[in-house]
């Protein structure tokens, strides 16, 4: 049994984990530290959450604070999660991309990024999307990286294994079949969609110069967890890291607004994405 978190404990683990991973938990959040990180003071052998604390700051593998980050943040996804952003993908961004392409005759691939990926599930949903759209249009080759700062979320992600419930829940039964074969454990993605895909970790709030130029990047549901400042500074970075015509996607509680001046919202339909201000 681990003792209850003091204040005191609350207020450095706090920031031990804002200095990890950005995201900010307030005193309401007390409770959220406690019981995610009990196992990991468990699995320590830590007598408590300070002994976590210390042992975390001395472990030179950084093993501790890779487990205190799977446990602290907020996988929570779906395949096609709102719907609104893939409707969106297929009848607007996507045919905007190829009539960019064909226009400026561009024959280099076209490059998606899902950051903060969690299980993989908004890149595979990303993935269907775009070949449902280009249906037998198979010239343009298609890359879309997922990232996430959870080890445990990108080894789901690369393994691309989901349960029934997670796989019949958001897609149809067309795709699933289109899309999926059947797995002991429920259902992987078959090799020529998981081909588009590829995953790897990363913390939002470091340099992301050398993932290079994106025609669309997802952003959802993650700086919600940051600071004003630190989303500030995310989102202008994702303004640099647009190839010409790039655009961006926020989740469906968040605005850009007031947070990176250089990206003004577009309408189309029920839904909003984010383009430059102007050309650079
Ligand atoms: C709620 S999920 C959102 C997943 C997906 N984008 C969606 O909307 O369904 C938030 C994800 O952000 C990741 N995350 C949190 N802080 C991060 C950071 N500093 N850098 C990268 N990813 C982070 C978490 O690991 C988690 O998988």
């Amino acid at each position: 049994m681990v003792h209850p978190l003091q204040p005191d404990e609350w207020r450095v683990l706090a920031q031990y984990i804002y200095s990890l991973c950005g995201i900010q938990l307030d005193v309401s959040k007390q409770y959220l530290i406690e019981s995610r990180l009990s196992p990991v003071v468990k699995d320590t052998n830590s007598s408590g959450y300070s002994e976590l604390y210390y042992k975390a700051k001395a472990d030179l593998s950084r093993r501790i604070d890779r487990q205190i980050i799977d446990a602290i943040t907020t996988g929570e996804t779906s395949f096609f999660r709102d719907q609104t952003p893939f409707h969106l993908l297929r009848t607007k961004l996507v045919p905007d991309i190829i009539e960019n392409r064909r226009a400026l005759n561009l024959s280099t691939p076209i490059r998606i990024w899902s950051a903060a990926s969690s299980t993989g599930q908004e890149a595979y949903s990303i993935a269907i999307t775009i070949k449902e759209a280009l249906g037998a249009n198979t010239s343009f080759d298609v890359r879309i990286v997922g990232t996430d700062i959870s080890d445990a979320a990108i080894s789901r992600a690369t393994r691309g294994v989901y349960s029934d419930i997670e796989v019949e829940r958001g897609i149809n039964p067309n795709w699933v079949a289109r899309y999926f074969d059947k797995h002991p454990n429920g259902w992987t993605v078959r090799p020529h969609l998981r081909s588009l895909v590829s995953f790897r970790k990363l913390n939002l709030l470091e340099d992301f110069t050398f993932l290079g130029q994106f025609d669309l990047v997802f952003c959802r549901n993650v700086a919600i967890y940051f600071s004003p400042a630190d989303r500030s500074s995310l989102f202008c970075r994702i303004e640099k890291a647009l190839a010409p015509g790039g655009r961006v996607v926020v989740g469906a509680t968040e605005s850009l607004l007031d947070v990176c001046p250089a990206l003004v919202a577009k309408h189309h339909q029920r839904a909003v994405y984010y383009e430059r201000l102007s050309a650079r």
